[in-house]
């Protein structure tokens, strides 16, 4: 069975040109790319979703009077395309409850940093500046808490005496362009079972 699925995004869009590459490439069969979703009017992500004939949505938070008008025109769209998995790649917003329940388990993010620790916006920055040796990135479950769902996939990089922002949050981005990939693979072969906090793999 084909599983659709809608993507949220706010920025560049490099997570979700991965996710592009790895359905074109037969990675992820069995997949739909149905609608990108962004609530920034010049998210270069649109124009990525466009060029691969995928179709792109503009919602505007500001011509909404409250977040959860906002989120609702959100549900709608994704049911308009009859979504079943949402992806969060590189969306900048905390979704609200309703959101949330609707998918329940059925909304992945990916996060540069290994979670639990530097929750939040810039986390190879506060990767940098607590002085970490180990930084990385997860995919997890999106529950109503900020980064804090259960975790599905991680990967680790070193960081090195010169590293910046730039090279570290660069370095980890690769290692985003492998597992958030791997992590929707896992989901759409039902191979992941959530049972509270864990996320349990197991092999059909
Ligand atoms: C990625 O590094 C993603 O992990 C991060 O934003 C970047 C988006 O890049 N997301 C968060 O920080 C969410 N808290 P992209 O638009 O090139 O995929």
């Amino acid at each position: 069975m084909t599983t659709n699925i809608g993507v949220l995004v706010s920025g560049s869009g490099s997570n979700l040109q991965s996710i592009i590459d790895h359905v074109e490439s037969g990675y992820l069969k069995d997949v739909k790319l149905s609608v990108v979703i962004s609530d920034k009017r010049d998210a270069y992500a649109l124009e990525r979703a466009k060029i691969h004939g995928i179709d792109a949505v503009f919602i505007d938070p500001r011509s909404h009077v409250s977040k959860m008008d906002f989120e609702k025109k959100i549900i709608e769209t994704l049911q308009l395309y009859t979504v079943d998995l949402v992806l969060l790649a590189g969306y900048m917003r905390i979704l609200g409850s309703e959101v949330i329940q609707t998918y329940k388990d059925r909304i992945m993010n990916i996060h540069p940093a290994l979670l639990p620790s530097f929750k939040g916006l810039h986390g190879p920055r506060q990767a940098l500046e607590y002085g970490v040796k180990v930084a990385g990135c997860t995919v997890h479950f999106v529950d109503e808490g900020m980064d804090s769902g259960p975790i599905i996939i991680q990967s680790s990089v070193p960081v090195k005496d010169d590293d910046t922002e730039n090279t570290l949050a660069s370095r980890i981005l690769e290692q985003e362009h492998r597992i958030f990939p791997e992590a929707i693979k896992l989901f759409t072969e039902g191979k992941l079972k959530v049972d509270g906090r864990i996320v349990l793999r197991r092999d059909k």
